[in-house]
């Protein structure tokens, strides 16, 4: 390549000085089998492939790393894959968001420490994908994300099913004694019939359709399936993309995320009733780039966008259907005048060239701005006596005539100590009771897990009842649903209101003013803090301890403190 900014390029730091350093540097690449040419005046694309056969999501990926390398060397770059440690959903405990930090770490340390010119991230199941845009937001290297696609539909029945909502609901039945063990284990059988992230709008297809919003992948390409031949030629494309920003040194993660891309994003997820785990992961990541994203912009911009897309669990439909019908760029377009379509993308283009010639709403999964699904986002901020620094509901999956609600608190020390008493017949409960569950949250669990659904006793569904409501500093699934308040901030477990509450008390839920109270005197509740005695921490070394001394709350993103961007804090120049 003869660009005149090939000489200008990170790598050729490391490989072009004729000296001993540029030798070993050379002599590096050259021993895995590439030749002299292979290096001289090349950029070179990393690839960041979060590829694990512990992460069943995400197993397609060597396939997809080997199209992005086709696309790097079509456009005369030097493709050079690499492995991070991978978080999968299902298997990682206590949970794989204790470790999203970590990851984002691994990410951002092997970007600057070795001679890259340009990113693509390879990601897809749920905190792979923010980890990964976090990590690259702090190194602010070129970078472009290519997201992993939806799994193809399970069926049960000849009925199709969302695996994370349809495994709740099923389970509440097993547990109701509507369908036998046999049918739950054909269920198993069926539930995921290919590579690929969540089939429905869980926390994967949330945050892989926010990075389309955000600017960081090419357009219109977020909600192709899995094993689509269309994907594989999406990561060509992306390849042959990062060698121009390679090139072009640009633009960087920094330039993309802007206070406009991020408000795009949380437009997108009001549209597409989408996971309020994407509230803590766009937290964090702004606060990467020096943005202090406050919660209440969440629901500012949920009040005034319409769902329009009808895709589970606030829906009906799954992301193949979605894609079907014009996929996340006939979103983007019907939301055009609620966004900032001038902001720019890993393009070089707007997110409006973008979405341009999308598809027009089909009115059956995706629908017009004017007919839409709900009047508002799906998701709400609440605050009060017992949340003073905020907490969310999913609206949109909550049972409405529960949206305003007093009842009697039933309270869990923790997940051990639910799991132990919530069928206990001499358990206080009925429909009106408000489930608190504590001790959940980022330090405390820790990790804040995804306990937030909690589970209905077993005598309330016998009854018929399929919802109460529920509150914690817990995160709960994408794939949820119910009255569920969730991320609670303060946790109890850092003395937190949620710590006073007893059973008993009366708890006054009103999503519409946004409300969330421990109805008794604010001195009582004073007085209980100052006696609550917090737990232990659950790790006393290693990478537990790290994490409870240096997590964020809920509503700063759960990120390390250390983690954020400085406000004085120079671009990098490292390491020469
Ligand atoms: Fe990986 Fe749902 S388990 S996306
Ligand atoms: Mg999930």
């Amino acid at each position: 390549m003869s660009d005149p900014n090939i000489s200008e390029l990170r790598s050729a730091r490391w490989f072009s000085p004729h000296d001993l350093t540029g030798f070993i540097h050379r002599t590096a690449i050259q021993a895995e089998g590439f030749s002299k040419f292979a290096i001289k005046d090349r950029p070179v694309v990393g690839i960041a492939n979060s590829w694990s056969e512990l992460v069943n999501c995400n197993i397609h990926f060597k396939l997809l790393a080997d199209a992005v390398k086709r696309g790097v060397l079509m456009a005369g770059g030097l493709p050079l894959e690499f492995p991070t440690i991978s978080l999968g959903e299902s298997l990682m405990k206590p949970s794989a968001m204790q470790f999203r930090n970590l990851m984002a770490m691994d990410v951002e340390e092997s970007i600057r420490a070795y001679p890259l010119d340009a990113i693509v991230l390879l990601g897809g199941c749920d905190k792979t994908v923010p980890a990964q845009l976090m990590g690259a937001a702090s190194a602010d290297v070129p970078t472009i994300m290519l997201t992993g696609g939806p799994q193809e539909p399970a069926y049960f029945r000849g009925r199709q099913l969302g695996v994370g909502t349809d495994t709740w609901k099923y389970a509440d039945e097993l547990r109701a004694g509507t369908i036998t063990q046999e049918d739950f284990n054909d269920l198993e059988a069926s539930a995921k019939p290919t590579a690929g992230h969540c089939s429905e709008m869980g926390t994967a297809s949330t945050m892989t359709s926010l990075v389309e919003a955000l600017g960081m992948c090419l357009p219109d390409t977020a909600s192709i399936p899995a094993v689509d031949s269309r994907r594989a030629a999406a990561a060509e494309a992306t390849g042959r993309r990062a060698v121009e920003m390679a090139v072009s040194l640009g633009p960087r993660p920094s330039e993309v995320l802007t206070e406009q891309a991020f408000d795009n994003a949380i437009t997108l997820l009001m549209a597409v009733g989408g996971s309020t785990n994407a509230v803590v992961h766009l937290l964090a990541l702004a606060r990467r780039v020096g943005y202090e994203l406050r919660l209440d912009r969440f629901h500012e911009i949920s009040k005034r966008t319409p769902r329009i897309v009808n895709v589970r669990p606030s829906g009906e439909h799954l992301i193949k259907q979605l894609f079907n019908a014009g996929g996340i760029s006939a979103v983007l377009k019907e939301l055009g005048p609620l966004l900032h379509g001038d902001a720019i993308t890993v393009t070089g283009e707007t997110l409006a060239d973008g979405y341009r010639n999308a598809a027009e709403p089909d009115g059956e999964v995706i629908s017009k701005l004017e007919q839409p699904y709900d009047a508002s986002g799906g998701i709400a901020v609440v605050r009060g006596s017992l949340a003073p620094n905020g907490a969310v509901i999913k609206r949109s999956a909550a049972s409405p005539e529960l949206l305003k609600h007093r009842g009697p608190a039933v309270v869990f020390e923790d997940i051990y100590d639910l799991g132990r008493r919530i069928d206990d017949p001499a358990l206080p409960i009925t429909e009106d009771s408000v489930l608190v569950l504590r001790n959940s949250g980022p330090a405390g669990a820790p990790g804040m897990p995804e306990w937030g659904m909690l589970p209905i006793p077993e005598r309330l569904l016998r009854r018929g009842i399929r919802d109460i409501v529920r509150i914690s500093d817990a995160r709960m699934s994408g794939t949820a649903f119910g009255t569920t308040v969730l991320h609670i901030s303060p946790e109890a477990a850092v003395g937190g209101p949620l710590a006073a509450v007893r059973d008993g008390d009366p708890i006054v839920l009103d999503v519409e003013n946004q409300r969330l109270d421990l109805d008794i005197p604010d001195e009582e509740i004073e007085r209980r803090l100052a006696d609550v005695e917090l737990p232990a921490p659950k790790y006393r070394r290693g990478y537990g301890r790290l994490f409870i001394d240096h997590v964020t709350q809920a509503d700063e993103g759960c990120d390390f403190d250390f983690l954020r961007k400085l406000p004085d804090e120079e671009p990098q120049r490292l390491p020469y």
